[in-house]
């Protein structure tokens, strides 16, 4: 069966101090509910949160992303072997705030997940829509053509790493949300047409998460569709009240 996966995209926010106490306070409320969380702090903290997190048995740490070159003479870049050698489980690619601000495209994306794969990190591919592709109804290939240009190049044995986030660029950090039935809709088409390369037994392992002003009070509605297998959180995973709670809504 597929994995329920919570993880806290905390962006550039959070200071060391802020990140450590963030973590021990979710820590030492953690629900028992087999729900696997996920913290992703800045590259600078991932070493400190990783340490921290290293006891329990469900709960990993992201990098936010990672460079699509290997090594070499790239200032400020961080590779995907660094991240690895911190003891980091997953790094998140593709996010819409790397594809809009820093102009990553499929190509550059597919270079990380590549590199990313090839440390044994496990990928959190983003995608996700404009307001005016989804009111133009280009959304469904739109999201294909982001999953395919990425993904479809690997084996059955990378997929199996691979974690996909639907997140609708419209319903980041706007307070609007994709509703249950918008976002069931379109992680039941992700899991489709991942079926359709892969083959269903791939499909259904997958966990597809939703992310986009996810909050404690649309969480379990979003949690209960039979596609959403958790969420990729922001601004409210900056709270320890607010992302517990959130976790509390599976
Ligand atoms: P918000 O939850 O703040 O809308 O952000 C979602 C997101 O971009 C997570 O990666």
């Amino acid at each position: 069966m597929r994995k329920k996966i919570l993880v806290g995209n905390w962006k550039m926010n959070n200071n060391l101090k802020e990140s450590t106490s963030l973590v021990n306070d979710i820590l030492s409320e953690l629900p028992q509910n087999g729900v696997e969380l996920v913290f992703s702090p800045s590259f600078v903290f991932l070493h400190n949160v990783v340490k921290l997190c290293k006891s329990y048995d469900n709960v990993f740490v992201a990098a936010q992303d990672c460079s699509e070159i290997q090594n070499g003479a790239y200032t400020g870049d961080v590779s995907a072997e660094m991240i690895k050698s911190c003891d980091v489980n997953y790094v998140i690619l593709g996010h819409s705030e790397r594809r809009n601000k820093y102009a990553e495209t499929n190509y550059v994306i597919t270079q990380k997940v590549n590199l990313s794969l090839s440390n044994n990190l496990k990928v959190i591919l983003c995608c996700g829509e404009t307001l005016e592709q989804r009111e133009k109804k280009v959304h469904f290939n739109f999201i294909k053509s982001q999953i395919s240009d990425t993904l479809f190049h690997l084996t059955t044995d990378q997929i199996n790493n691979i974690i996909i986030a639907y997140e609708p660029i419209w319903a980041i950090g706007t307070g609007l949300t994709a509703s249950k039935e918008q976002a069931q809709e379109m992680h039941a088409f992700i899991r489709k047409i991942i079926a359709e390369k892969f083959g269903s037994i791939f499909a259904d392992n997958m966990s597809i998460l939703y992310g986009g002003s996810c909050k404690p009070n649309n969480a379990k509605e979003l949690f209960s569709q039979v596609d959403i297998d958790g969420g990729l959180i922001g601004g409210a995973s900056l709270s320890k009240q607010s992302f517990i709670e959130i976790l509390n809504s599976f």
